[in-house]
């Protein structure tokens, strides 16, 4: 029997912080160019397709004709040709080398941290992450494959990121800006702190998306992207990606995804597709629309607190405007009389949904402390912000005095 490793497993990627691990992306083209381009040329697939749109290619399998020189894609769980047109697309959507799609953000999550972790090992984080993140870290993880997550308890200070990082880190994992509590987080000291330490940095794009930030530029080596929020951008889809360098990516593809589940589904990619080609468009309307209703909230007295990294109030706007080309299209607020007053005034609005997710083009509501942060402590959710009278408000395409509207009769009300 041969020693030689069969094709498909691959050596497990190793971080080596000196060597540049991204690419800028094409810089002779525009963010909004390559989110319509990249990826894919309608001349050159005239031979078989002559389609202007990326074909959907819904085969789960890829015919050869030479056992010995098998082409990939080879089989759809781990490749298909519309995957890889979504998957180049990203890449240069973020400026990194390859881009690895996944079931939804929270798997990618869980395959990147399978891939790198191995018991003993720990990663460094904060509170200030999504709910299944926050579930994931705080005990499937720990529990199952030994693998311990260490919280710091101020993201803002580089120093405490320092201090959690010892020879057993194998990622430090950054959300920003957060959710639900937007905090935002300086990603070149991190990426500072990290390097330093010979560990890379995973950012969470998946508030601001790649049309307002872009971590790679700032030195991040892997980005994480929950496309079922702004990136697709409307409810009808759930998908997630890693951009990273090609080594990693092609480790959690090869090693992990194969085991583990699929890449997204062809038709979820195809629609992706077509939901990126305004992604530039709409994240600036929901910008403008964020801010207008967070001016509002600001200004109203049953209004205790308002999280928009586009508010002059909030702690970090000299950061946000640093590392982001705008406030994005989330916000929350705390609401004067605690879980009480949040659920009175959610259920009198009108207009305004609630639901478990943001970034679609309807606005959203939900209640953090009750559905997504629920498993962290009391003394956990104060840490993170999370107050009982903190509600989560994605702002939708609607227009702003209709929401506005909405919001100030139930305001009212309570
Ligand atoms: C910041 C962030 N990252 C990742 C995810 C996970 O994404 P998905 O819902 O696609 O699993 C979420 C989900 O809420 C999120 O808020």
């Amino acid at each position: 029997m041969s020693d030689a490793k069969p094709f498909y497993i691959r050596d497990p990627w190793v971080f080596d912080p000196e060597k540049k691990q991204t690419t800028p992306g094409d810089p002779s083209r525009g963010f909004a160019t390559r989110c319509l381009h990249a990826g894919f040329d309608p001349r050159q697939s005239m031979e078989h397709f002559r389609s202007f749109v990326p074909p959907i290619v819904p085969s789960m399998t890829y015919p050869y004709t030479r056992p010995d020189e098998v082409p990939c894609p080879v089989y759809g769980r781990t490749r298909t040709p519309t995957n890889t047109v979504l998957e180049e697309r990203l890449a240069a959507m973020e400026g990194g080398e390859a881009c690895l799609t996944a079931g939804s953000g929270s798997q990618a999550l869980f395959q990147l941290i399978f891939t790198l972790a191995r018991p003993g090992d720990n990663v460094v984080t904060s509170l200030n992450i999504f709910g299944e993140g926050y579930k994931q870290a705080a005990s499937i993880f720990p529990e199952r494959c030994r693998v311990q997550f260490r919280f710091v308890a101020d993201p803002g200070n580089p120093a405490e990121w320092a201090s959690l990082i010892d020879s057993k880190t194998r990622l430090v994992w950054v959300e920003t800006p957060s959710n639900p509590c937007l905090f935002v987080t300086d990603i070149e000291a991190v990426v500072e702190v990290a390097h330093s330490r010979g560990v890379p940095l995973l950012v969470d794009n998946t508030t601001a998306t790649s049309a307002l930030q872009q971590p790679m530029k700032l030195g991040a080596d892997i980005v994480l992207l929950s496309l079922t929020k702004f990136m697709a951008g409307n409810a009808t889809v759930i998908g997630g990606a890693l951009i990273g360098p090609e080594g990693l990516i092609e480790d959690i593809r090869w090693n992990t995804t194969e085991f583990v589940g699929s890449i997204m589904p062809p038709f979820e990619a195809w629609l992706t597709l077509q939901y990126l080609e305004t992604l530039s468009l709409r994240m600036r309307a929901h910008c403008e629309n964020a801010q207008q209703v967070a001016d509002f909230l600001h200004s109203h007295s049953k209004v205790k607190r308002v999280n928009y990294p586009g508010l002059e109030s909030h702690t970090q706007i000299k950061l946000a405007q640093k590392q982001m080309a705008g406030g994005g299209g989330l916000l929350s607020f705390v609401i004067q009389g605690g879980k009480p007053g949040a659920i009175r005034l959610m259920d009198r609005f009108e207009l305004i949904v609630q639901a478990v997710t943001f970034g679609t083009s309807r606005s959203i509501c939900m209640h953090p402390a009750t559905i997504t942060h629920e498993h962290l402590t009391r003394e956990e959710r104060e840490q993170a912000g999370i107050d009982d009278g903190l509600i989560r408000f994605s702002v939708g395409l609607e227009e702003p005095e209709d929401i506005i509207k909405d919001l100030e009769q139930a305001l009212a009300g309570v």
